[in-house]
């Protein structure tokens, strides 16, 4: 079947009060590998796991979970096959009636827009970019200026991050990584 979705279903995120405990028991129920770790500002840790290279992360944990009663989901995501599919999503989301919250990241691997539905659920639709660079990353992505600019803006804001390569090399360390991993695993 030669089919493309213009949305796919990508990660979700969930914020942990433990993180050691969270990784350990994605990583060795489910085999998930941590694909970056890090501090984003006062927000504390955040984890990205995965086990398929198309993507960074399927799962994001976030640090500070403080009560059970709280909604402890933090994003469902979908990935979109164009800036163009983008726009029209943030100005569906402008019009919709209940929709808080609308804005744009630049990831740097990927551009995103995010809000919360009319019941508070934080929602993303991003689309990847051509590049990886360690994450949590997040600056400024100017959603309204032309494809080509917000390309050259995101490759000249990577150049100097050590991390940066092109998302295909990534993706063939990752899954060389979890090709190993297998292995190991007999
Ligand atoms: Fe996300």
């Amino acid at each position: 079947m030669d089919f493309q979705p213009s949305v796919s279903l990508s990660h979700a995120g969930f914020h942990v009060f433990d993180m050691d405990t969270e990784v350990k028991f994605f990583t060795e129920v489910f085999g998930l590998r941590v694909t970056d770790r890090g501090v984003l500002g006062d927000r504390g840790e955040i984890a990205f796991l995965g086990a398929d290279p198309r993507d960074h992360h399927q799962l994001v944990l976030y640090e500070g979970r403080t009560n059970t009663d709280e909604v402890h989901h933090n994003h469902v995501s979908f990935r979109v096959d164009s800036l163009q599919r983008l726009r029209e999503i943030r100005a569906a989301l402008d019009r919709h009636a209940g929709v808080t919250g609308v804005h744009t990241v630049n990831h740097g691997n990927a551009w995103s827009v995010y809000c919360f539905d009319p019941e508070g659920n934080r929602t993303e639709a991003f689309v990847d970019t051509p590049w990886h660079v360690s994450q949590p990353y997040e600056d400024a992505l100017e959603l309204d200026r032309p494809d080509d600019e917000i390309i050259e803006a995101t490759g000249k804001m990577l150049a100097d991050d050590p991390t940066a390569q092109p998302f295909d090399k990534w993706r063939a360390q990752f899954a060389e990584k979890l090709r190993e991993a297998g292995a190991d695993a007999g």
